[in-house]
């Protein structure tokens, strides 16, 4: 099936590509165009969503508009772990330039893959997020996101190579070497993980080196939820602009959407290649833009691995195009529907923990949630560790005393709250697990 024909070129204009230059209106019809693709592709090239459709009563002949996107069904992650490995394919495995996956904490891994048309769109989605983030050719990144079956370290690497930016492909870990290599190559940017951002603050302070005088200029923090008041603490402490970049296996890696350094008010979808949908997470109804609720994807271009309506579990919002008008921002992700806590009836999020905890002087960052059980009773502490020059070597009980009563006062949940000593709380190389389950399994 050929694919279709509108594109968009990719020639810089005034700092922006042609769909970032592109009205709302190119925008969708380009949409249409390439999601009546899409789902012919899907539905030719996969038992899986021949079947789903059909079972649904859908055929992508009923694709007329945007809207009629509701009426196909969703795609969730156990529909990738029952097709396991190459079920969703829809390309021959020998058209396949390479796989990803994820490892998943338990049960099978999911694998994605990509044909060498894929690869090149996420290269260019990429390099688009890289130089929204600020990053410009010539410019040296530090990509300290894991290589391998992980999409962050090569989506990133393929990404800024793409722009024109020498490439560092320095992985995750061994901090001490990270720091050093930073000092020594002087890198403009800087692209990790936030929580190992913070990690690799503690290694600068380790060294004796002060981190606002390092190279970075620039950094892309993405791969899990982190809040504005985490950006302000690394952008203080490395005097660098921080931006929020998203994105998931199953619709690409990294490079869905991306905060612009001139507006950090949210992250640009690049709608040119991946269709957002927000839905009820409890209903599967779509709610209006502006609307709270679990964020959906349907990728518009993809060949090897087509996605319709995947639910992500992510929640946030979408929001009307600031800095690139064409194209839909979504809010900083608040949390997963997986890790939302429900305590007494009360949701919460370890965002909003994180926000509390930074909202404080003596904290930096470092925490973690345990989840207990006493008698019938959830219990949860937060486990946070206090910076060095505010610790006492004993607790700072009464700082531990007003957090309880802010968080109280704030989120409306009762909590304990024990401040560690410094380095104390384990470090992630990655993705940072924040919530210890340790209630008995009903
Ligand atoms: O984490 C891809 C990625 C790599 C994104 C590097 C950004 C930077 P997965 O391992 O499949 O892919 O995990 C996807 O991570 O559904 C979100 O829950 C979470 N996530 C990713 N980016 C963000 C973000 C990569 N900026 C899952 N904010 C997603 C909050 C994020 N959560």
């Amino acid at each position: 099936m050929t694919f279709p024909t509108t594109k968009f070129s990719p020639e810089i204009v005034g700092g922006l590509d042609e769909a970032e230059r592109a009205s709302r209106d190119r925008i969708q019809s380009l949409q249409r165009e390439r999601l009546a693709w899409s789902l012919r592709h899907a539905y030719e090239n996969v038992p899986f969503y021949r079947q789903k459709f059909d079972a649904a009563g859908v055929h992508p002949s009923d694709f007329r508009d945007l809207s009629d996107l509701a009426k196909f069904p969703f795609t969730v992650k156990q529909d990738l772990r029952d097709n396991y490995p190459y079920g969703l394919f829809a390309v021959p495995k020998e058209k396949l330039a390479r796989i990803h996956g994820s490892s998943g904490t338990t049960g099978k891994p999911i694998v994605v893959g990509y044909t060498k048309n894929d690869i090149d769109m996420w290269a260019g989605v990429m390099a688009r997020s890289i130089r929204a983030a600020g990053a410009r050719p010539g410019m040296m990144v530090h990509v300290a996101y894991g290589y391998g079956l992980f999409t962050g370290g090569l989506g990133a690497h393929y990404g800024a190579e793409r722009l024109g930016c020498t490439v560092v492909p320095m992985s995750g870990g061994m901090t001490e070497r990270q720091v050093q290599l930073i000092t020594d190559f002087q890198p403009d940017v800087i692209m990790v993980t936030p929580s190992y951002m913070l990690a690799l603050l503690d290694g600068f302070i380790k060294a004796g080196i002060d981190p606002r005088t390092s190279s970075l200029k620039y950094g892309i923090f993405g791969a899990e939820p982190w809040t504005n008041a985490m950006r302000q603490e690394i952008e203080h402490a490395f005097d660098m602009q921080a931006t929020d970049i998203y994105g998931l296996s199953e619709v690409i890696g990294p490079g869905v959407a991306q905060e612009c350094v001139e507006t950090k008010d949210g992250l640009h979808i690049w709608e040119d290649h991946f269709l957002p949908e927000i839905i009820n997470p409890e209903t599967g109804m779509p709610v209006e833009d502006g609307e709270y609720g679990e964020l959906v994807f349907t990728s518009l271009t993809k060949e090897a691995f087509p996605i319709i309506r995947y639910r992500t579990r992510d929640l946030t919002r979408l929001l009307p195009g600031t800095a690139r008008p064409g194209m839909r921002r979504m809010e900083k992700i608040t949390g997963r529907c997986d890790d939302m806590i429900i305590l007494r009836g009360v949701n919460v999020f370890p965002s909003q923990i994180e926000e509390a905890l930074l909202a404080t002087d003596w904290c930096a960052g470092h925490f973690v949630i345990e989840l207990t059980r006493e008698g019938r009773m959830d219990k949860m502490t937060v486990l946070a560790e206090a910076r060095q020059e505010h610790w006492d070597g004993e607790g700072l009980s009464e700082h531990a005393q007003r957090l309880v009563k802010q968080i109280k006062d704030t989120i409306g949940i009762s909590t304990a709250v024990l401040i560690q000593a410094p380095n104390s709380v384990p470090r992630s190389e990655g993705k940072a697990k924040r919530v210890f389950d340790k209630r008995p399994k009903e």
